[in-house]
């Protein structure tokens, strides 16, 4: 495993493990709400606060970027975390929610790592060397039939600006997939689509540390990922398709009559 990778896989565990504990104790937890339906507790907190703290005494000149602290340091590497992605999950009581951690090397991902505690199921990508679930190496689905396919999604919470282009956007896919999924943790939905679980999976509105760790799994298990007009500024617009190859392609050419107007 490369040393870089090793660290992050390091992170994400000690964060996992103290994530999957706070989970017997949710009624007592401190929460605060950031905007509307976006919620933030003393375990999103503490489990940033060891991962950056781990990645740090291993490369303290690194940069970070993360979901509760923000960008800290200047550095051709940086670190993008979601310390726990699906917080609205893990509030509830639902076991589907991960932490993400990503490196970023001069504007490339290079490494990556999502780990579902509850499952135990670590993802995990280093660029050029494959993605894998565990020991096990992982690939996108096969599957060439968009009527065929399962199809992952997040619904717009907090911001409502497309609400409109995605609802459109929504009953053209319903109509012409086999079903679609809103597990709510847009990273585990892409590692699952890394792993051939989804054959596709689309979202708009999200952030760098929601997507970075996921989209190096997608291409590194030769899916496609891009942003829903195909191009690939998906990172900083927040809008994201991605997929294996053909099932892609379906949904961007579903998605395209709906852009019109463009996306905020
Ligand atoms: C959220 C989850 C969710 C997605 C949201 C994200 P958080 O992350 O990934 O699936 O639909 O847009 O903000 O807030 O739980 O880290
Ligand atoms: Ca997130
Ligand atoms: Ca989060």
């Amino acid at each position: 495993m490369h040393p870089m990778l090793n660290i992050a896989v390091k992170a994400a565990r000690r964060a996992g493990n103290l994530i999957h504990r706070a989970a017997d104790n949710i009624d007592h937890l401190t929460v605060a709400k950031k905007s509307h339906a976006d919620y933030v507790s003393e375990v999103d907190q503490a489990a940033e606060r060891l991962i950056v703290q781990t990645l740090l005494d291993a490369y303290p000149t690194h940069a970070i970027l993360a979901e509760e602290g923000g960008a800290q340091g200047q550095s051709e590497y940086v670190w993008i975390i979601d310390p726990l992605d699906g917080t609205t999950n893990f509030l509830h009581g639902i076991p589907q929610y991960a932490v993400s951690i990503a490196l970023q090397h001069n504007g490339v991902l290079t490494q990556a790592v999502v780990y579902d505690p509850t499952k135990n199921d670590l993802f995990t990508a280093t660029r050029g060397r494959g993605a894998y679930l565990n020991d096990k190496r992982i690939r996108v689905s096969k599957r060439k039939e968009i009527e065929d396919s399962l199809i992952g999604t997040g619904f717009p919470y907090t911001r409502f600006e497309n609400m409109d282009a995605y609802m459109d956007i929504f009953k053209d896919v319903m109509q012409k997939t086999a079903g679609l999924r809103r597990p709510g943790a847009a990273s585990l939905d892409l590692a699952w689509t890394a792993a051939g679980r989804y054959d596709g999976f689309f979202e708009t509105g999200l952030k760098p540390w929601d997507i970075a760790g996921g989209a190096l799994l997608i291409s590194e298990s030769g899916g496609i990922v891009s942003d829903l007009a195909g191009n690939q500024n998906f990172l900083t617009s927040g809008h994201i398709c991605a997929g294996n190859p053909f099932v892609h392609e379906h949904l961007l050419k579903i998605i395209a009559p709906h852009l019109t107007d463009g996306l905020k």
